[in-house]
């Protein structure tokens, strides 16, 4: 069976090669923003879906808070397992679109376009629902996606990269409603050839799916700096919703 592009390309290190700029820093200075706009109870448990290789979570446990990370990458939840896990934060590989528990969590977050890659909307809408399901009553839902009204001006020229001898050569294009990027690898004399494939799903379609799912939207961002939300300029759609 030929595996889906995102069971592959997050699995490999070129990804994190490649989004190396994409780390700690970032992700503790959007935690601490988001925190301090909304803190948590004490001892509040939280789930960060899609975790990757955990920079938020371990971020939202250095703010004393109980944290479970699931990733459908084994490789990233060994890397996470190796480097983070520890009393109160702990890593498991899953795949969002299976149960994710009932009324377990205060919070779930999913950050850095962890969405968008599958072929149905049901498979979408599913996702939101075992969020809706896994989180307490009363408890929140961080998102945080691109606004795919920017991506009108994407950049179609091919890109290269050179990072730590490993040459990446990119390529954007928008095709439906996908934009895909194909990158080609070349590490030592191999090469590989990787894509992304997500969905251009708008915010008023995510206000729609949150909506059947049960959740109300308390407020939108439009970054990671937390400013107001703007659909026609905004680099993400950030949102919190509640169940
Ligand atoms: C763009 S990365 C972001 C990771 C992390 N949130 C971060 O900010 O570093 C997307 C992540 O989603 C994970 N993923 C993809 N499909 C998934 C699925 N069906 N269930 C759970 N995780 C999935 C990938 O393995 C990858 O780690």
């Amino acid at each position: 069976m030929i595996k889906e592009w995102f069971a592959t390309w997050f699995n490999t290190p070129y990804y994190h090669l490649l989004y190396r700029h994409r780390d700690l820093n970032e992700a503790r200075s959007f935690i601490d923003n988001w925190l301090q706009a909304h803190p948590l109870p004490n001892n509040a448990h939280l789930l960060d879906l899609a975790c990757g290789r955990g920079r938020h979570a371990v971020q939202l446990a250095d703010n004393g808070y109980r944290v479970t990370g699931i990733d459908l990458s084994k490789e990233n939840i060994a890397f996470a397992n190796n480097h983070f896990a520890r009393e109160g934060l702990n890593f498991v590989q899953g795949d969002m679109r299976d149960d994710l528990g009932n009324r377990q969590y205060d919070a779930v977050v999913n950050l850095f376009t962890s969405f968008g890659y599958f072929n149905t909307q049901k498979e979408n809408q599913q996702v939101f629902d075992n969020i809706f399901q896994a989180l307490k009553p009363n408890g929140c839902f961080l998102f945080d996606y691109l606004n795919p009204n920017t991506l009108s001006h994407i950049n179609t020229n091919p890109e290269t990269k050179v990072i730590d001898d490993v040459r990446f050569d990119i390529l954007r294009r928008i095709e439906g409603e996908y934009v895909i990027k194909t990158i080609r690898v070349e590490d030592r004399g191999n090469t590989h050839t990787f894509y992304e494939k997500v969905k251009l799903i708008y915010p008023h379609t995510f206000r729609e799916m949150l909506k059947t799912s049960g959740f109300t939207i308390e407020q939108e961002w439009g970054n990671y700096q937390l400013s107001t939300l703007n659909t026609g300029s905004s680099p993400r759609y950030i949102t919190l919703a509640r169940k």
